[in-house]
């Protein structure tokens, strides 16, 4: 597949048929996750790959935990809408979440990514460096991850509500307590629905040539 239409393809996926994912699947795609680019190429993350029924069903409780405690938050300031479209988009990412919430245990896979607390400000004479956070160290891995899934016609989304329960994640899958952080978790598997693009912003009207404001209708 053309790398664009794969990019322009690539959104949240939360329904997921019954159909397993395999191991030389979600091996292509980590492998491209692999490729990503880090500071320093530090290559910060760790992989947890979860197919087991039992795992993925814990899992699924912690997430579904985790997300019932977040709606409760969302659903109680439900933001203002500048038309009826950005209201029923918002109302479908609602519902699809809450339906990935109240299935994830059952999706073919699910992958952590989890990031070591290490430090990562250098200090000179003059202080602390500001040289980025390490979060951007992992996030280009995890969307390599989901693009080349898109790639093989696999679906996912980049979700984080489950650090809430980061604790009791590490502790399930036997990661040494106290030293990761999850920067996401993926689901992944073959979606019930078809791909599109999703609804963005036009590129142009956050762009400026350069200079602040110098912005184009067209090029
Ligand atoms: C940092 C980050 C955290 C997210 N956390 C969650 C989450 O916990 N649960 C969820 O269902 N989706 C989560 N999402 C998915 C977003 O809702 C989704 O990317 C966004 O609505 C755009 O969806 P679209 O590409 O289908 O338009 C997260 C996305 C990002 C980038």
């Amino acid at each position: 597949m053309d790398a664009i239409e794969a990019l322009m393809t690539t959104r949240a996926v939360r329904r997921f048929s019954d159909e397993p994912v395999t191991d030389e699947e979600l091996l292509t795609c980590l492998a491209a996750a692999q490729q990503a680019p880090s500071g320093g190429n530090v290559q910060p993350w760790q992989y947890v790959v979860a197919t087991d029924p039992e795992l993925k069903a814990s899992l699924g409780e912690l997430y579904r935990k985790a997300y019932d405690r977040y709606e409760r938050v969302l659903l109680a300031g439900t933001p203002a809408f500048r038309s009826e479209e950005e209201r029923a988009s918002w109302e479908r990412t609602s519902a699809a979440s809450r339906y990935l919430a109240d299935n994830l245990g059952s999706v073919p896979a699910i992958v952590l990514f989890l990031l070591p607390l290490i430090p990562w400000t250098p200090s000179d004479d003059e202080g602390p460096m500001d040289i980025g956070p390490l979060y951007a160290s992992v996030y280009p891995a995890v969307q390599n991850f989901m693009v080349a899934a898109r790639s093989l016609g696999l679906g996912t989304a980049l979700t984080t509500v489950i650090r809430i329960h980061t604790a009791d994640v590490l502790e399930l899958v036997g990661a040494p307590a106290g030293r990761f952080e999850i920067a996401a978790l993926v689901p992944v598997g073959r979606p019930t629905g078809r791909f599109g693009v999703a609804p963005r912003k036009p590129a142009l009207a956050v762009t400026h040539w350069d200079r602040w404001g110098s912005k184009r209708t067209e090029v």
